[in-house]
């Protein structure tokens, strides 16, 4: 237990500042004291940008995320279910719908899987937020609600409870406008204490590196990876990493219905290649990780099986109508306006940016810029064809599904510019899984 300390927010800024390093409860007690309100907003902001430039030595990264998870309620899944508990987290992207996937196919196999999801801001869709496509799904049950469901369907996905990490909803919401999300340390210590604290004993980290991501290139995805993973073992957790492509939309469908209706598919082994492989690498991991006793090759054989022979689409149907929803893929919305989008020649996709078409999905309607902003669930982009592929002279590259035909249009005109199509390979072939850190 950390004693707590009388601080004064000034002196901490400048030391931090200055580059020094400040003890574990000089940390706790900024936090706690922000959390409380005695430390305002402002000296936290000047904080977080001494953090930018001076950074945090691994230990005030573990006393930080451990503030955070000391400023709420913490919850022991593994305790009410009496199994070790595995979980996952992505850091977001576009197309990203791997847990509506994985989830089913883990419980499938016979491991409880109760996640707590975020929703989505700016270009990268939210795992809540596609759920909310479904008619009748309720993202939002107790705690006691959700751990029953666990306990009797075997899987549950929920919002972030408010009572868990309050610190990290009021730091999130203060970096977010003080020019201070992309620092590797407080990135770390936000998803590691919302993972700690809902209590999974191991953890499979899905770190996105790419034009559409948070960590634009590999070194600084592993340093991140490196920190996560350091975050985990120091609170006696498992945690696997894993970076994987974010230099185009993952699978084809971006927007939250279409991408629901692709991840269903992927539960019978009809997702788009990437997708797949991204489902089974990481449910592989997460199987290798639980109680089953299993190595990664056999959590792949079994998470395969479990897509071959109906088990993931049962569980998953079961799943959705335990929280209200119709699991009927009928029922998704759809779009009045379906536009394609055609090649003006052939060649080689070289390349297909994500983040124009993550904006493209935005401009639509398939996500929101400000927290208030509603979310038209039917609307969003499907690419078909992806880097490598050969392409023939108007053949469809993608599909935009929009609300009317001006802004397919105006849509179609950004999607068709997120391609490169070339007489030659891509310069460098990636791969969906690129490095592993644990
Ligand atoms: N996701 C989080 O949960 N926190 C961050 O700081 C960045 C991404």
């Amino acid at each position: 237990m950390i004693a707590a300390v009388a601080i004064r927010a000034a002196d901490l800024i400048e030391r931090k500042r200055n580059g020094e390093e400040l003890s574990d409860e000089e940390i706790v007690e900024l936090v706690l004291g922000f959390t409380r309100g005695d430390v305002p907003d402002y000296q936290m902001a000047a904080w977080c940008m001494a953090v930018y430039f001076r950074g945090l030595s691994g230990q005030e990264t573990h006393a930080l995320t451990d503030a955070m998870i000391r400023s709420g309620e913490t919850l022991d899944l593994g305790a009410a279910l009496g199994r070790k508990v595995v979980d996952k987290h992505s850091t977001g992207g576009v197309g990203d719908k791997t847990s509506i996937a994985v989830a089913p196919i883990v419980a499938a196999c016979g491991v409880p899987f109760g996640k707590m999801s975020g929703r989505g801001l700016a270009h990268s869709g939210g795992t809540l937020d596609k759920l909310e496509s479904i008619p009748g799904f309720r993202v939002e049950l107790t705690i006691d609600e959700f751990v029953a469901q666990v306990r009797d369907v075997g899987l549950a996905m929920v919002g972030t409870s408010a009572d868990l990490v309050p610190a990290d909803r009021n730091l999130y919401g203060l970096r977010d406008v003080t020019a201070t999300i992309d620092i590797v340390p407080l990135i770390a210590s936000s998803i590691m204490s919302k993972k700690l604290a809902a209590g999974a004993h191991a953890i499979v980290l899905d770190v996105k590196v790419g034009d559409g991501a948070f960590m634009k290139t590999i070194e600084d995805a592993r340093i991140l990876a490196e920190q996560m993973v350091d975050l985990g073992k120091r609170a006696g957790r498992q945690v696997v990493c894993l970076l994987t492509d974010m230099d185009q939309p993952l699978g084809a469908a971006v927007g939250n219905a279409l991408e629901v209706r692709e991840a269903v598919e992927t539960l019978t082994a009809e997702g788009p290649p990437d997708f797949m492989e991204l489902v089974l690498e990481v449910c592989s991991r997460l199987l290798a990780l639980s109680d089953l006793g299993i190595d990664t090759v056999q959590g792949r054989e079994l998470a395969e099986r479990a897509m071959t022979d109906g088990t993931a689409r049962e569980t998953y149907e079961r799943w959705i109508r335990a929280q209200g929803g119709d699991p009927d893929l009928e029922l998704l919305p759809r779009a009045p306006v379906v536009h394609e989008v055609k090649a003006a020649h052939g060649g080689i996709v070289a390349r297909l940016a994500a983040l124009p078409i993550g904006i493209a999905a935005l401009d639509l309607g398939a996500g929101r810029r400000r927290k208030e902003d509603t979310i038209d669930h039917s609307v969003g982009i499907v690419c078909s064809a992806k880097r490598g592929q050969e392409v023939e002279a108007g053949q469809v590259l993608a599909d935009v599904h929009a609300r009317d035909e001006a802004e397919a249009a105006r849509a179609a005109g950004a999607v068709l510019a997120a391609y490169e199509i070339t007489d030659a390979e891509p310069h460098s072939h990636r791969e969906i899984l690129l490095d592993v850190v644990a």
